[in-house]
């Protein structure tokens, strides 16, 4: 049988046209994470293929154009001019690659436990063409056990041998939209789910990160990034929960973080907000929680996060009605703008956002909502809710209008100052309002 390190092994083959870059990948899933990775593959020298069920993405790239705006339409067009680059919803073309990544969503399911579902198709998917010689990776954030115990044996269906004749890997996505941060210089975690598996996909990633970190099995590499996420989700929480108890006691959380910050080691700042949102944080601990079930165990402080940072959406509008109540104002008929809707600054993705759930709350008590976010100019549908709202442009007019504003989102494009200056009362859930000088606002901090 071939191995990996005979000369004329399938491995060997395929570690040839990795090291030379005459390989071919193909990407599966063009999202917020499939779209860069294309880019920094495509940019290494290899020939990519990009496949998305999804075909008006697939048009869209075929004509140059982005879907996602962090991802601009420059990088979209020169990589549509490319002939290294071939946008495709033909699951057919995946036979061409030598090493194919996965970038499918792994979202909750109605109960909380993970849907594996599109890693399942996907994965599928692969099984019909697997050829020998190709190397097969999942980035995609799921629990420990997804790539040796879901996917291993869906692709051995094919007939072909893991680890001599195909290869399976696991490689944890680090992409943080909005960071200003070159993806190269963000390290890479690599774990096979054998040697000759680790030893091949880190030839791969070598040359699209300066550091290739290896790791002894591919659950090593799964729980590390649920241990990146799970380790925010508590953190977060850990303020939020501070946030409630030093407000009570009239003393400033963000205050205390900054004057905590100054200790030159033992402690990293986390800050509070209206609670938390995107595709990672609210839902990648719920990952390893399931699996902790699964065999017999509890996860308190993920559970406890999660019960926290839950809250805070309900903490937020609570302040609001306190603050209008002090105005001498009821929720019911009063005017609220949102000040951003998108989950974290500086990006478009509302995925999971507290501001949701905010305006869901406000709605139901009456308010006459509206919102301005310069990144998201329609509220698109969401998992659990339908909101029929569009971006109203930020004027001195709307915000005099407004009986109340709440800052969710701290977008740097926001004017700060006309806010300040404009607005009677507004609720901060960032400390947005802390650079801005003299503001003539009633400020309530939540
Ligand atoms: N967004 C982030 O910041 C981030 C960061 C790190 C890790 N991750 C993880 O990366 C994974 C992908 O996240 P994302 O934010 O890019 O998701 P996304 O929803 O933006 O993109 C996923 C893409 O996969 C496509 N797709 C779904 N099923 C498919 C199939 N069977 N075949 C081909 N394409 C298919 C969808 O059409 C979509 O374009 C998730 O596991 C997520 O947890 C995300």
């Amino acid at each position: 049988m071939d191995t990996d390190d005979s000369p004329s092994g399938h491995g060997a083959v395929l570690r040839k046209r990795l090291d030379d870059t005459t390989a071919t990948v193909a990407v599966i899933g063009l999202g917020y994470v499939g779209l860069p990775l294309v880019r920094a593959v495509h940019d290494s020298g290899f020939r990519v293929i990009g496949y998305d069920t999804d075909t008006a993405k697939i048009d869209m790239l075929r004509r140059g154009e982005t879907y996602i705006r962090h991802v601009g339409t420059e990088l979209v067009s020169r990589l549509s001019a490319s002939d290294r680059f071939e946008p495709t919803s033909s699951p057919d073309r995946l036979a061409d690659a030598d090493a194919i990544l996965l970038c499918v969503p792994t979202p909750l399911g109605p109960h909380r436990d993970p849907d594996l579902g599109f890693v399942l198709e996907s994965t599928r998917t692969i099984a019909r063409s697997l050829r020998p010689g190709q190397l097969v990776v999942l980035e995609s954030t799921t629990y420990p056990g997804t790539t040796r115990d879901v996917m291993q044996p869906i692709l051995e269906e094919s007939g072909l041998a893991c680890g001599t004749e195909f290869f399976l890997a696991y490689s944890p996505e680090r992409e943080d939209p909005g960071r200003d941060i070159d993806p190269a210089t963000i390290p890479r975690i690599v774990g096979g789910v054998d040697e000759a598996s680790t030893r091949l996909a880190a030839a791969l990633y070598g040359h699209l990160v300066e550091k290739v970190v290896t790791v002894s099995s591919a659950e090593v590499a799964e729980s590390s990034k649920l241990l990146e996420n799970i380790y925010r989700a508590v953190n977060i929480a850990l303020v939020n929960e501070l946030k409630v108890l030093l407000t009570d006691m009239d003393i400033d959380v963000w205050e205390v973080i900054e004057a905590a910050s100054t200790k030159p080691y033992g402690f990293q700042a986390f800050r509070p907000g209206p609670g938390l949102g995107g595709h990672c944080i609210p839902i990648d601990p719920f990952y390893l929680a399931w699996k902790a079930k699964a065999i017999g165990q509890s996860t308190r402080f993920i559970e406890l996060a999660g019960e926290i940072n839950a809250r805070m959406p309900d903490y937020v509008v609570s302040r609001l009605i306190a603050a209008l109540n002090d105005a001498g104002k009821p929720l019911r008929g009063s005017r609220v703008l949102v000040v951003g809707i998108a989950y974290k600054p500086n990006i478009d993705d509302i995925r999971e956002s507290p501001a949701a759930q905010i305006i869901k709350l406000l709605q139901g008590g009456g308010a006459e909502v509206s919102y301005h976010d310069p990144h998201v100019p329609r509220f698109p549908p969401m998992r659990e809710y339908r909101i029929d709202l569009t971006s109203q442009p930020l004027t001195a007019a709307l915000l005099e209008a407004s009986d109340c504003v709440v800052i969710v989102t701290d977008h740097d494009a926001i004017d700060w100052d006309l806010i300040g200056r404009h607005a009677g009362l507004i609720v901060d859930t960032r400390n947005a309002m802390a650079a801005v000088k003299d503001p003539t606002a009633r400020i309530v901090k939540a």
